[in-house]
């Protein structure tokens, strides 16, 4: 990267000192995460929000949902900072505040609103979290998803005897794929008690008889990033390298889960190659510069890119060096921009649904 840049941003880090803080998601580019004070997935992302009152600024390089999520968790007084407004989540976008209240209505209709508890992956705007916190729910991350969902079933808002007890669903929102990975996967629910919400559709495409039967209600969402991992890659990498461990992340395809090795977040699959032994191979199926990362930082294992073809987050990789240099100067000169702000009453209750997945076990 322009080495210019790079001492810009170092001057501006270091005049703002103990008063900035840089959290940087996994995902970023190399320019970008070395100025990050931490990286982490988006569960330890957002932890760490939270645990730096004394940071009066936060710049978030990763996508809106973490800045947004790290707006609820700081203090009024705490501002953060996306370097780039156009770093989003397509994910994040496929289910608007609009289609899940009327996909609610549905369930409502139907009279299993009462016995079903909203659960919504981190990837998610702020006023879907506060949906899930007004309504009894949590939010999850690919780090925990299984331990929210049982929650859900076994605890939820009102404890064992609460909300429908004995007979609860779960209303999954936005990616279907993590949502069925991890209650098939690692929950022993059949593939028969998913179904799945198409907000584009009349009732969710779905008959009142298959809402009435199911214990997982999937929302139509997906990530297009991991959606590109196919069956076909994972033949391809086991065909060409003997041996290959095979690690992917939640959002990939079921199909893809069912034939890996392993199943994690960022953090776990970062964790899995940094302990594994030398001589070992792996193909990694999640985004592309935290696989070439890995593959740089371990000379000594054979590290993978699951597809053949290249793919980044187009979001995550709009956070450049010259959007961070341009947010870090601002700062340094008493300017904030680009701060992502959460309107109190959406905060309150996004913060009820997050603070559910803090206390979990
Ligand atoms: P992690 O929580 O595993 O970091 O995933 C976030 C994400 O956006 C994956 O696409
Ligand atoms: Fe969203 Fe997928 Fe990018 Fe993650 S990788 S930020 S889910 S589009």
């Amino acid at each position: 990267s322009d080495p210019d840049l790079v001492a810009r941003a170092e001057k501006a880090k270091a005049a703002l000192g103990d008063r900035l803080f840089v959290l940087g998601h996994h995902y970023q580019r190399d320019e970008v995460i070395r100025f990050a004070d931490v990286t982490g997935d988006s569960f330890k992302l957002a932890r760490e929000a939270a645990a730096r009152p004394e940071a009066e600024f936060i710049v978030f390089c990763g996508v809106h949902f973490m800045a947004e999520s790290a707006d609820i968790l700081t203090s009024a007084a705490q501002r953060v900072v996306l370097p780039d407004l156009a770093a989003g989540c397509s994910m994040a976008d496929m289910a608007t505040f609009d289609q899940v209240e009327e996909a609610w209505d549905v369930l409502a209709e139907i009279g299993v609103a009462d016995v079903t508890v909203p659960v919504t992956y981190m990837n998610s705007s702020a006023d879907i979290k506060a949906f899930c916190g007004r309504n009894g729910g949590a939010v999850c991350t690919s780090s925990n998803a299984r331990r929210a969902l049982t929650w859900a079933f076994d605890e939820g808002p009102d404890g064992p005897a609460g909300k429908g007890a004995g007979d609860r669903k779960v209303l999954f929102l936005p990616d279907q794929h993590l949502g069925r990975n991890t209650a098939v996967l690692e929950m022993g629910f059949s593939l028969d008690d998913c179904v799945v919400y198409n907000p584009h559709r009349p009732g969710g495409g779905l008959t009142a008889e298959q809402i009435r039967n199911a214990k997982v209600i999937l929302w139509r969402g997906h990530c297009s990033v991991h959606g590109r991992f196919s069956t076909g890659c994972v033949d391809d990498v086991r065909a060409r390298i003997p041996g290959v461990n095979v690690l992917v992340h939640p959002e990939c395809r079921h199909e893809v889960v069912t034939k890996a090795d392993h199943v994690g977040s960022t953090e776990y699959i970062i964790k899995m190659i940094d302990e594994a032994p030398a001589g070992s191979a792996w193909a990694v199926g999640t985004e592309l510069n935290l696989v070439k990362r890995l593959a740089a930082r371990h000379p000594d294992k054979t590290i993978t890119f699951l597809d053949r073809t290249v793919c980044y987050c187009s979001t995550m990789n709009r956070i450049d060096l010259p959007h961070l240099v341009w947010a870090l100067e601002s700062l340094a000169e008493g300017q904030v921009v680009n701060q992502i702000t959460v309107d109190p009453d959406t905060a309150h209750w996004a913060r009820v649904a997050l603070d559910r997945m803090l206390a979990l076990p």
